[in-house]
């Protein structure tokens, strides 16, 4: 019975000095003017990674990123990667990575956020109604390009660490931040690999805080589809159609055919095996979809769409992020100019690509595509030539949603915003996901705080005042319940 007491006056003393959330929260609302004035900083900084001439103002972002970690009291390393290899032959330096560490007491858990601080281009000229490095308030949104991809996110988990550190933090943090995000991440792989035994050793979660709700309803990302991309090489000598027209197989005719073998017209795949693999449909997982805020009209409004395949929310959003898609993309070699060229072209290449979900595995995926264009070809009887090819595929993701930083997360959201968060498993491919898991096998989670209509790589992008602060609030609740579960 003692013992009893004793570990209840244990909890009622640990949930006490924990969680003086109400004090945080209220040192973020008072503070907020000058997290955005550090947003407005970090925006002015046209870190674009995909335009070689702005390398040097990338690098400059990232010592500025810096900066900020070491007033936190963080050790910060600054990772020198090899360098870029221009399509010209040209090198040029790649933005360093900042490995940062705060704090450490080994029985607290260790959790890495990750986050970049490069953009994608923007100028004013693209249709901009301000100036995008120019971060600039209206109707309770800030806009500038990396108001919320991705530099807004980031600094919202620097300034939830630094309002926690006025009473405690509660849990160790790393910080890895890179500059190349929005070009494939290039070199971040093979350091991560190189410091798997290092710097993520003790790491137990790593959060990426590069993500987006689908709704004004907090969301936690918890899974990735992946993808395959395929190239159909058909070939055969240029001609003139008045010439040969009608008495050859032509390249492009092939194409035509392979590529329609590929679909029916509701979207089925038509490749042998290739719904085998896909993970079984549980009652439990079903009942996530219904919980999401997700209005088809306002989606179907918004971008101009008359109507979806799937009617229901609940069927769309499955059909985008737990079932296979394939989509063609485009063919290259076929004249596609205005005005009436009569060419027949000697080869065309058909591009398209499959979207992949648990448990499809690339390699698998690659063989059954190939043999299938293989067989249909030679049914075709065409004395013409066909070539497969695959760019290595990248796998989907699947993390546990009842892994302890989902927990804490949801119980963050829910303190935070009064509401149970949107689990969302996304359609699209994230390839860092799925490389931390696949390197580190820690727990990987997706926890972002940008709103559904961001315009992440558009014109006006923006963050809403709402969605950051709040978003650094969930942060910092996150942190604390985070050393609870
Ligand atoms: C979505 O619609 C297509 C076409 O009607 C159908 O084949 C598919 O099964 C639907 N997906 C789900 C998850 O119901
Ligand atoms: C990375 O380290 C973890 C242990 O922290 C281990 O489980 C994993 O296999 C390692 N990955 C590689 C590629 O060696
Ligand atoms: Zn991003």
């Amino acid at each position: 019975q003692t013992a009893l007491v004793l570990a209840m006056l244990f909890m009622s003393l640990t949930t006490a000095v924990s969680v003086p959330s109400d004090q945080i929260f209220q040192y973020i609302e008072e503070h907020q003017d000058e997290y955005v004035q550090r947003l407005k900083d970090w925006v002015a900084i046209e870190s674009d990674s995909t335009d070689p001439e702005k390398r040097h103002l990338v690098i400059n972002m990232m010592l500025l990123a810096e900066e900020r970690i070491r007033k936190l009291g963080g050790t910060v390393e600054m990772v020198d990667l090899d360098m870029q290899e221009l399509p010209n032959g040209n090198k040029i330096s790649l933005p360093p990575v900042i490995l940062a560490n705060i704090v450490k007491d080994p029985k607290k858990p260790t959790v890495c956020f990750y986050g970049h601080m490069d953009v994608q281009p923007a100028k004013i000229e693209d249709g901009w109604s301000t100036e995008p490095y120019i971060l600039t308030e209206k109707n309770g949104n800030l806009y500038g390009r990396g108001a919320s991809d991705d530099k807004g996110q980031v600094l919202a988990v620097l300034n939830a660490i630094e309002a926690l550190q006025k009473h405690e933090l509660p849990v160790n943090v790393k910080i890895l931040l890179e500059g190349m995000e929005e070009v494939g991440s290039i070199g971040l792989n093979t350091l991560v690999k190189q410091r798997n035994s290092t710097f993520f050793s003790d790491v137990d979660y790593i959060v990426v805080t590069d993500s987006a709700w689908l709704s004004n309803k907090p969301g936690i990302t918890y899974g990735t589809r992946g993808i395959c991309y395929f190239f159909i090489e058909c070939a055969k000598r240029d001609l003139h159609s008045g010439s040969f027209g009608g008495i050859l197989h032509e390249a492009m005719n092939d194409l035509i055919f392979l590529l329609d073998t590929l679909v029916d017209s509701s979207g089925h795949i038509l490749i042998p095996g290739i719904y085998e693999a896909v993970a079984p449909l549980t009652e439990k997982e079903k009942k996530l979809y219904e919980g999401i805020e997700y209005d088809l009209d306002q989606i179907m409004a918004k971008y101009g769409l008359e109507e979806f395949r799937n009617k229901t929310k609940e069927e769309l959003l499955m059909q985008r992020s737990r079932y296979p898609s394939l989509s063609i993309h485009g063919i290259e070699g076929a004249f596609s100019a205005p005005g009436a060229k009569t060419v027949i072209p000697a080869k065309v290449t058909g591009k398209f690509s499959i979207r992949l979900v648990p448990n499809m595995e690339p390699s698998v995926v690659e063989k059954q595509v190939t043999d299938y264009l293989n067989k249909k070809f030679t049914e075709l009887n065409s004395p013409n030539s066909i070539k497969v090819a695959s760019d290595t595929g990248s796998k989907p993701w699947l993390s546990d949603i009842n892994e302890p930083q989902y927990l804490a997360a949801r119980k963050a959201i829910k303190r935070v915003f009064g509401k149970e968060a949107d689990m969302i498993r996304a359609g699209g491919t994230i390839p860092i996901a799925t490389h931390f898991q696949e390197v580190t096998r820690k727990s990987i989670m997706l926890l972002g705080i940008g709103g559904p209509d961001d315009a992440s790589h558009g014109q006006d992008e923006k963050i809403s005042r709402y969605n950051f602060i709040e978003g650094t609030k969930l942060y910092a609740a996150f942190l604390q319940e985070l050393a609870t579960v």
